[in-house]
């Protein structure tokens, strides 16, 4: 695989990702989220003495453009980057996760977009199952449903339609076989959510 030295990230949905924090001054990181949650963070950051990434606040279902506001907070479109989308597609509208994938395949040869989506009900082993289910009883119980689902070639499928050449779909259950396996303590996750690897 080629390997590529990029030092721009952007962390979309970042809520309590500690990327930042973990990684400081090698990265140039941005961090897109709502505003209320950046300011929670913000605080506790400071009141830590943690450094501060460039925090960039949009809603994404309000319209607003977050590739226009995160070139306005001192992104350089034309550098390739990494940007990182975890937890975040199942509260967004299909539509909007599209326009996502659309601005993020159009930005500079070399860009890399991780994502992870929920599986439906339907692709879940018995097993896997119970914990799915508890979140997102959970989330609708908290105001912020699950709205979006994803079988991993309607994902594929949509990264390829925004433009991306190179896209892969990465199980919950590979990874969870690549971290997980031989653990002395037995502890293995349980799986629902998988990850998109799109180049463009
Ligand atoms: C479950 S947290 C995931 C946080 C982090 N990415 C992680 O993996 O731990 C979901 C994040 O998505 C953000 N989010 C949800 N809907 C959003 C929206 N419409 N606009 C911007 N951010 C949103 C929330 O503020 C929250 O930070």
């Amino acid at each position: 695989m080629l390997q590529r030295s990029v030092s721009l990230c952007v962390v979309l949905g970042a809520g309590l990702d500690s990327f930042a924090q973990r990684h400081p001054g090698k990265t140039t990181v941005f961090e897109v989220d709502q505003r209320g949650t950046q300011v929670w963070k913000r605080e506790r950051r400071q009141a830590l003495g943690h450094p501060l990434p460039t925090l960039v606040p949009v809603d994404f279902e309000s319209g607003q453009s977050w590739p226009a506001e995160l070139e306005s907070a001192g992104f350089e479109p034309a550098q390739p980057a990494v940007f990182a989308s975890t937890c975040v597609s199942r509260y967004l509208s299909k539509a909007t996760t599209a326009e996502t994938l659309r601005a993020i395949a159009g930005l500079a040869e070399g860009t890399t977009f991780a994502m992870t989506f929920l599986l439906p009900q339907d692709l879940l082993g018995p097993t896997d199952r119970p914990g799915p289910r508890t979140s997102r009883d959970g989330a609708k119980a908290a105001g912020t449903p699950f709205v979006s689902f994803y079988r991993p070639e309607e994902m594929q499928a949509m990264a390829r339609d925004a433009g991306f050449t190179d896209v892969r779909h990465v199980s919950g259950t590979a990874l969870a076989e690549r971290y997980s396996a031989g653990r002395a303590d037995g502890l293995w996750p349980s799986t629902g959510e998988d990850f998109l690897i799109a180049r463009e």
